[in-house]
């Protein structure tokens, strides 16, 4: 099939291009570039053989992706592109509603327009909100606690009413955990620009010495070990999740849900070890006060997604912490070189 990959440069979407092009797709990027670099492309085309083809283009700029769908035939999208920083939507959240909505909408526009009706979309564990019990079920009722977390939820809403309306369009709801790791040959990885807000990707800073010390935010929550349990997923198992998803959607009509996530959680302590462990040497970090908003646990219920798509995570925390440290190592500034 040929694929349209919406955000395609990014962290999630460069290794889903490359699992895309492993199981043997022809890849379209759409992509503004205002979080990313290009490299990723070209280092994924390095490592697959195949290079995709990039439109440096904006989903606020309706009519450019309406010429991308009438230069390709299309089959299907996957969605990733959008702001996703929690804390800068609480304060710009109309530049999070009007971005991540109307972009979203011109997409689904130009698909109609265009007779594609198939997409999988990049939502977020974060659309469970404060009020769910762990772990998380898809059936469970979302309701997310900030602008960011709002725009994947009436994202979700809109295409789950398009579904509904219309039989013709097969859509997945892809809702993740916390991803991280990278591609395991060390050339595509995750690239924050400024402050990681993520733990892992601030952890690997520290370790390659651009940051003195990980504040651990919080170590008095009623866990095991005092600090927050998260579910983490390495990025290639997320990668081959949207595969799944996709050949599983291909021709059948309706919405779907699905976790992605391992289904048990680790603690920031334990991260912090794992780490350790693929450095081969100790991490200085200090616990400080809770984070805002952070809650104490979450993780998967992983069953929906191994019972309907076959599809599991596969790769240990240690995988994961291993896989970004050599990216990290081999990229110390990222793509910027
Ligand atoms: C965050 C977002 C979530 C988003 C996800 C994407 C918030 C509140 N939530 O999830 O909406 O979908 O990223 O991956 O921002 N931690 C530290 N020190 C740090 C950074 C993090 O101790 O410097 C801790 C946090 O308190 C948390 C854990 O590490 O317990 C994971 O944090 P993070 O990587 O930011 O992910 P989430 O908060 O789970």
């Amino acid at each position: 099939m040929k694929i349209l990959v919406t955000g395609g440069t990014g962290y999630i979407g460069s290794h889903t291009v490359l699992s895309l092009q492993e199981a043997g797709h022809d890849v379209v990027v759409i992509d503004n570039l205002a979080n990313s670099s290009s490299e990723s492309l070209q280092r994924v085309a390095g490592l697959t053989g195949k290079q995709a083809a990039f439109h440096h283009t904006d989903l606020l700029d309706e009519p450019a992706v309406d010429a991308v769908f009438g230069q390709h035939d299309i089959d299907a999208v996957i969605h990733f592109a959008g702001l996703k920083a929690v804390g800068e939507s609480v304060h710009e959240p109309v530049k999070y509603y009007y971005n991540n909505l109307v972009g979203t909408l011109n997409l689904i526009r130009a698909m109609d327009r265009h007779g594609v009706r198939s997409i999988v979309f990049s939502s977020s564990a974060t659309v469970y909100g404060a009020h769910n019990a762990v772990p998380y079920v898809e059936k469970m009722e979302i309701g997310a606690t900030n602008p960011y977390g709002r725009t994947k939820e009436q994202i979700e809403d809109i295409l789950s009413d398009l579904g509904a309306a219309d039989s013709r369009w097969n859509i997945a709801l892809l809702r993740y955990f916390n991803p991280v790791g990278a591609h395991p040959s060390g050339r595509i990885g995750e690239d924050p620009q400024g402050i990681p807000n993520n733990l892992v990707p601030f952890i690997a800073q520290v370790a390659v010495g651009r940051r003195e010390k990980l504040m651990v935010f919080g170590g008095d929550y009623d866990t095991p070990d005092g600090t927050c349990l998260r579910d983490y997923i390495h990025v290639v198992d997320l990668a081959e999740g949207h595969v799944a998803a996709l050949n599983h959607i291909a021709g059948k009509a309706g919405v779907y849900r699905w976790n992605l996530g391992s289904g048990t959680g680790s603690s920031v302590l334990e991260v912090l070890r794992s780490f350790e462990k693929a450095l081969g040497t100790s991490i200085p970090y200090e616990i400080t006060g809770r984070r805002p908003g952070d809650l104490p646990a979450f993780w998967a219920d992983a069953t929906s997604a191994m019972a309907d798509l076959s599809w599991s995570t596969t790769r240990s925390l240690d995988q994961m912490c291993e896989d970004h440290w050599r990216w990290q190592k081999n990229n110390p500034n990222g793509y910027a070189g």
